[in-house]
């Protein structure tokens, strides 16, 4: 058996485990039970040292295909799983080889997110998530090639969901795609898609009013949106200046960086035609790292800068008031950080902190806090906040009320 790591931080994989077996043949007390979603190939999870592994077993050429570009997802920080190790020259099983990955936490397949008990999300949102994450990977030059609810993996994002990459068999990088390449994955996840809705309209039914047909074209849509405000071409008078500042301001919604502005002047000489080079969408998630060095997703941290800069609002009419020197940002969102953020969350039990990622437990804290206290018509408090939050989200959450 041969074991190659994707980094040495990584290291050590269990060695103990039967790796030169069959997967379907190991021993059933090495593994453990996950949400997971559908797959082609042996798929099965496992855990060491308090971290769980998925572990896939598939012809050695793909693996090795797929462990490769997954580490080149790594380099480029995409929305995907992260790759461990591959193993491969295995004993009793020298064609396959086994692809380890680290479980992406939190995350939730579609059949989870669809089933009745959890449909908190609606398809717009399911959409919306799978529609981003195809246009970050065409954006890069990526082509999927098996795009599909089952390929993706979700994680809740307050109060919106994001999408993972997760089989990537199939995909490759470009330098750059045309338009006829995106228009192929399109259709190969129209396909994809239109089948999973079609199964579980078979299996347990779909919500009323939502057609498996109507989703597909959802979701085209969804895509075509994204991609032309992203790359769209404009043409500006010399004087509109204001209009590049506000195309700015729209990525920055968007959630995407402006990396390179282009202006050229029209042949007539009257205005400039405007190309703006687009990074990923990582806008507010860099801008909260950069003020707290937390990092969290992207909606999350939209939620969170807009949490500091209330407390920085509030703050500093406090101070002006008072006669003090206001807060500056940085120093704004170092204190919410400590003052409220790390104290709110350290009031939950530890055992109950581990549900969620620390951001979405503050994001669902915090639309609690202003739930509970529009019903009293008044601001409760974090500390009543916290409690109610415990008793009627969290503890039932964890199958424990
Ligand atoms: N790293 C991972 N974290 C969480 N779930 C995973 C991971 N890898 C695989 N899965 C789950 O296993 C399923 C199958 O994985 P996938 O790579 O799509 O295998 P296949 O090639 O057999 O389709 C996925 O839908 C997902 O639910
Ligand atoms: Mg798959």
């Amino acid at each position: 058996m041969k074991l190659q790591q994707n980094s040495p931080q990584d290291y050590p994989l269990d060695l103990g485990l039967p790796w030169d077996l069959p997967l379907e043949s190991w021993p059933t007390a090495h593994f453990v039970d996950v949400a997971r979603g559908i797959s082609r190939n042996i798929v099965r999870f496992t855990q060491f040292r308090g971290r769980i592994y998925a572990i896939k077993e598939i012809a050695e050429h793909l693996a090795r295909h797929e462990f490769q570009f997954l580490r080149k997802m790594q380099e480029l920080d995409a929305p995907s799983v992260r790759p461990v190790a591959l193993v491969t020259q295995r004993r009793d099983c020298p064609n396959k080889a086994l692809l380890v990955t680290h479980y992406l936490e939190f995350s939730m397949p579609y059949r989870l997110i669809m089933s009745e008990s959890n449909w908190e999300y609606g398809y717009d949102t399911l959409l919306d998530a799978l529609a981003q994450l195809l246009v970050w990977l065409h954006l890069q030059g990526i082509y999927w090639g098996d795009c599909s609810l089952s390929n993706t993996l979700f994680r809740r994002d307050a109060g919106k969901l994001a999408a993972y990459f997760v089989d990537a068999e199939t995909a490759e990088r470009r330098d750059k795609l045309s338009d006829g390449q995106r228009e192929l994955d399109l259709m190969i996840a129209q396909t994809n898609l239109g089948g999973e809705l079609l199964d579980l309209q078979a299996g347990f039914g779909l919500p009323e009013g939502v057609d498996p047909v109507g989703v597909t074209e959802d979701l085209l849509r969804k895509y075509h949106d994204l991609w032309q405000e992203l790359t769209q071409v404009e043409f500006i008078a010399l004087d509109e200046q204001y209009r590049v500042e506000k195309r700015i301001q729209r990525l920055h919604d968007l959630g995407y960086d402006v990396e390179e502005m282009e202006f050229e002047t029209t042949p007539d000489g009257n205005r400039l035609r405007l190309v703006t080079k687009v990074v990923e969408p990582g806008h507010h998630i860099r801008l909260l790292e950069s003020l707290t060095g937390e990092r969290v997703q992207s909606n999350q941290a939209r939620r969170l800068l807009s949490e500091i800069y209330r407390y920085r609002a509030s703050v500093n009419r406090t101070r002006r008031e008072a006669g003090d020197m206001e807060l500056g940002e940085q120093e704004a969102a170092m204190q919410w950080f400590q003052e409220e953020y790390r104290d709110a969350l350290n009031l939950i039990p530890p055992d109950l902190r581990h549900l969620n990622d620390d951001a979405e437990t503050y994001h669902q804290l915090l639309e609690h806090r202003w739930y509970e206290s529009e019903r009293a018509h008044r601001d409760i408090g974090w500390h009543d906040a916290v409690s109610s939050f415990v008793e009627k989200i969290l503890l039932p959450q964890a199958g424990q009320a």
